[in-house]
This record gives structure tokens, C-alpha cells and sequence, in this order.
């Protein structure tokens, strides 16, 4: 069975006070009845202290982003040791807000996962396609080419630390969302992608989820579809009370 996650992208958002408030304020939350695992990404500033204030609670931390390098002369980055040591489990790594600003290219994405995974971090690897490129009915070989220049230098035994998001930029932030079908199909594609380039127990084994404007009231549905393993969720993530109702949507 593999793992359901939801996680928060809370992108740049909340200052310390309003971390530790959000945090705080999922903590009251009971998931323990959800058979997910929650991961929140707070931006790299508030991750030490979020983490120090977890106590009990079995909430995860995702950070954003990560330098591909070990150390050295690359002013104001963060290196994969530097996450580790302040308790960062996983990172988000190809989100396409980097893709399209930072033009993080598919071989930087390339590096930054050996990198991650190298410090025993896991990976939440995005891809997804443009608009004009689902209008193109080119979504599904996109996907495909983001898969194999991205990720699929790693071995069968690093993918295992590797969870998929897929998100179609033009569901991100929009408040459009791809409908359960349309995720499904491209999930089990991806499946299929992992299942030739692997074998088919890695590809059942891998979490996929969807991402793009999952609110509580899109959720189960998206969620109900049998490819797909819960969600990358931006905007409601901000919320407590709707990231919530997101986790329990399952
Ligand atoms: P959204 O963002 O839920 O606000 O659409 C999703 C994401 O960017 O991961």
C-alpha cells in the first residue's frame, strides 16, 4: 500500500509569528483518523522553528527548494546538510513557480534530487504541463520528458524515496482544477512511464499526487480517483481549517 501524503505548499507566505499561529493552529487538528501522512513546507527561515515546535504532533516539513552543491561560494543558498541538521524530511523539488521564474532548468532539477537524496532527504518531485500544451494534447509526453530528465537517472532503489506531484500550471492558483478524470488518466500515465523505466513494483509503490487549487470542496473526489495519492496544496494550505478538511477528504 502506498503512502497517502497531503502536503502544504505554503509558498511565500507567513512570517515567523504567522508560521508558528498556522502551525499552532493544525496541531489542534486530530489527523490520526486520516490515514495520511501531512507535511507542511514553510519558506526556509521559519523551518528550524516550526520543527522545534512539532513536539508530538506527527506533521512533517518539506522545505521548497535546495542547492544542488555540498557548501561553498554560493551566497544565499541553502545546501541539502543545512536542511537535514534543522529536521527537514522532505523537499519540493521542480515546483513550477521555479521552473518558470527561477528558469530552474530539467538538468539543475536533476542535480538537486541526487543532492537531496545523497542527505537522506525525500523528494517531492513536480511536473505538469502549460496551458497551450494541454490545449496541444501534449500534456502527456511532457510529463514524460519532465520524468526522465529530472528523475530517472536515480535508481530503482533511490525512486523509493521519491513522491511525484503532478500539477498542471494552469491549475495552479487559478482556482481551476484538472477534473478527477483528467488527473486520473495522466496519474496512471505517469504509473505506466515509472512501471517501463523501472518495473511495476516501484511503479505501484510511488505516491502521486495532484496539485492545483485542491480545496475542501474538490478534494474527495480528486482524491477518490485510484491513482492518485493526495495532494500539493498551495492557497488552502494557508488556511487551517480548510487544509484540514482537505486531509480528512480521505
Ligand atoms: P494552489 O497551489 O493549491 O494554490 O493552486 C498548488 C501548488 O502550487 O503546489
Amino acid at each position: 500500500m502506498r503512502t497517502q501524503i497531503v502536503a502544504g505548499n505554503w509558498k511565500m507566505n507567513c512570517n515567523l509569528d504567522e508560521s508558528l499561529h498556522l502551525l499552532n493552529e493544525l496541531k489542534l487538528k486530530d489527523f490520526s483518523k486520516a490515514e495520511v501522512e501531512v507535511v507542511i513546507a514553510p519558506t526556509f527561515t521559519n523551518l528550524y522553528a516550526v520543527h522545534q515546535n512539532l513536539n508530538d504532533s506527527s506533521i512533517k516539513i518539506s522545505s521548497q527548494n535546495i542547492n544542488e552543491n555540498e557548501e561553498g561560494a554560493y551566497t544565499g543558498e541553502i545546501s541539502p546538510d543545512m536542511l537535514k541538521s534543522v529536521g527537514v524530511e522532505y523537499v519540493i523539488i521542480g515546483h513550477s513557480e521555479r521552473r518558470a521564474i527561477y528558469n530552474e532548468s530539467d538538468e539543475l532539477l536533476a542535480k538537486k534530487a541526487t543532492a537531496a537524496l545523497k542527505h537522506d532527504l525525500k523528494i517531492m518531485f513536480c511536473i505538469g504541463e502549460m496551458l497551450d500544451q494541454r490545449k496541444a494534447d501534449k500534456h502527456f509526453d511532457v510529463v514524460k520528458d519532465q520524468l526522465e530528465k529530472g528523475l530517472f537517472h536515480l535508481s530503482a532503489s533511490e525512486m523509493e524515496n521519491v513522491v511525484i506531484a503532478y500539477e498542471p500550471v494552469w491549475a495552479i492558483g487559478t482556482g481551476e482544477t484538472a477534473s478527477p478524470e483528467q488527473a486520473q488518466e495522466i496519474h496512471e500515465h505517469i504509473r505506466n512511464v515509472l512501471a517501463k523505466k523501472y518495473n511495476q513494483n516501484i511503479a505501484d509503490q510511488t505516491s502521486i499526487l495532484y496539485g492545483g487549487s485542491v480545496k475542501p470542496n474538490n478534494a474527495k473526489e480528486i482524491f477518490a480517483k485510484k491513482d492518485v495519492d493526495g495532494g500539493l496544496i498551495g492557497g488552502a494550505s494557508l488556511d487551517a481549517n480548510s487544509f484540514a478538511e482537505i486531509v480528512m477528504s480521505f
